[in-house]
């Protein structure tokens, strides 16, 4: 048995891990793996390399993705899909695993259509992917995150200032939340309160001055990107407090560094299950992790059903903020 593998979309710590973890299953079972860089795109251009396991040593420590990855669009069109499989056939590759987000499991889907056998491996660290606790990644992210609230904080009480950090999460609040429940924001901005209505910016403005008053020296505002700008709730907040207002935008770093134990941990998990489940023949779903368990999820449920924020941390941020 041969069997392809990719990493897909934003890369997130914890796809190195991954990667590793399906070589080193197939290994055991005497299957080929063999990896194809820059994601779907590798399949269609025909960039690869076998992967054997002196390949991925010396790996599971590191971010990114040593098979590197990409936003290929393109892939959506089922020509440029037929190319893909084409290719994998005349390689007498039978089956692929795709490390990645919400579009790539959608892309993974639309490929079994074409006959060739896929499972998914949740890799994001937005944690926005229906069907899974968490994505590779997120604990990392959150983690990275939660350093810099700190440090933050420090430069925010010493000026006595209030910042606004704005986190990734195009879709979906699960940094935000995670992040500013465990480094001790003062407010939680999430995308079901948008920022622009001015009942929020209120709330916002009222915790401001409720917390100067009581002597905090500082107030840590943290938003996710999909929720709004951190440049726009810096000038509404303007507008209603005499308070400094600071704006950090943490981007791209949040999806780098050496993965967590955790996200390696779920990695080696996730990329093992995803060959095991390939060998038993099965096909067209994510392996993920749900309430302490290793799930079967159907790839059409991965892009179709929404994920929720945990309603008992949804409800903490709100207890917790002032
Ligand atoms: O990986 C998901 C994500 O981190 C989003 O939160 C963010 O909006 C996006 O990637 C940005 O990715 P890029 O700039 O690589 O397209």
């Amino acid at each position: 048995m041969r069997i392809a593998v990719i990493t897909s979309g934003g890369d997130s710590p914890g796809m190195n891990a991954a990667i590793r973890a399906v070589v080193r299953e197939a290994a055991n079972r005497d299957i080929e793996i063999v990896g194809f860089f820059e994601g779907y795109r590798g399949l269609v251009e025909q960039q690869y390399q076998k992967l054997d396991s002196a390949a991925v040593s010396e790996i599971i420590d590191r971010g990114g993705t040593i098979l590197r990855t990409s936003r290929y669009e393109e892939f959506y069109k089922e020509q440029v899909r037929e190319k893909a499989v084409k290719n994998l056939n005349s390689l007498n590759i039978d089956s692929l695993v795709v490390i990645g987000g919400e579009g790539s499991l959608h892309a993974a889907h639309l490929l079994t259509l074409s006959g060739l056998p896929v499972i998914g491996v949740p890799a994001s660290i937005d944690n926005d992917i229906y069907g899974t606790d968490f994505s590779i990644g997120f604990d990392t992210a959150v983690n990275t995150v939660v350093a810099v609230l700190s440090k933050i904080r420090d430069t925010a009480s010493a000026h006595e200032r209030v910042f606004v950090v704005e986190v990734m999460g195009r879709r979906f609040g699960a940094i935000a939340l995670h992040a500013g429940l465990a480094g001790g924001a003062d407010y939680i901005c999430l995308p079901d309160t948008p920022v622009e209505t001015p009942y929020i910016l209120e709330d916002i403005i009222n915790v401001i001055e409720a917390r100067y008053r009581a002597g905090k020296r500082h107030t840590i505002i943290i938003i996710p990107e999909g929720a709004g700008s951190a440049y726009d709730v810096a000038t509404g907040l303007r507008a209603g407090t005499e308070q400094e207002i600071r704006v950090l935008i943490l981007g791209h770093m949040q999806r780098g560094g050496s993965p967590s134990a955790w996200d390696r941990l779920l990695a080696s998990l996730l990329g093992s299950t995803a060959v095991e489940l390939l060998a038993e023949n099965k096909t067209n779903l994510m392996v993920g992790w749900k309430n302490g368990q290793l799930v079967e999820v159907p790839l059409a449920e991965t892009f179709t059903l929404q994920p929720a924020l945990n309603p008992k941390l949804v409800q903490l941020a709100k207890r917790l903020s002032i």
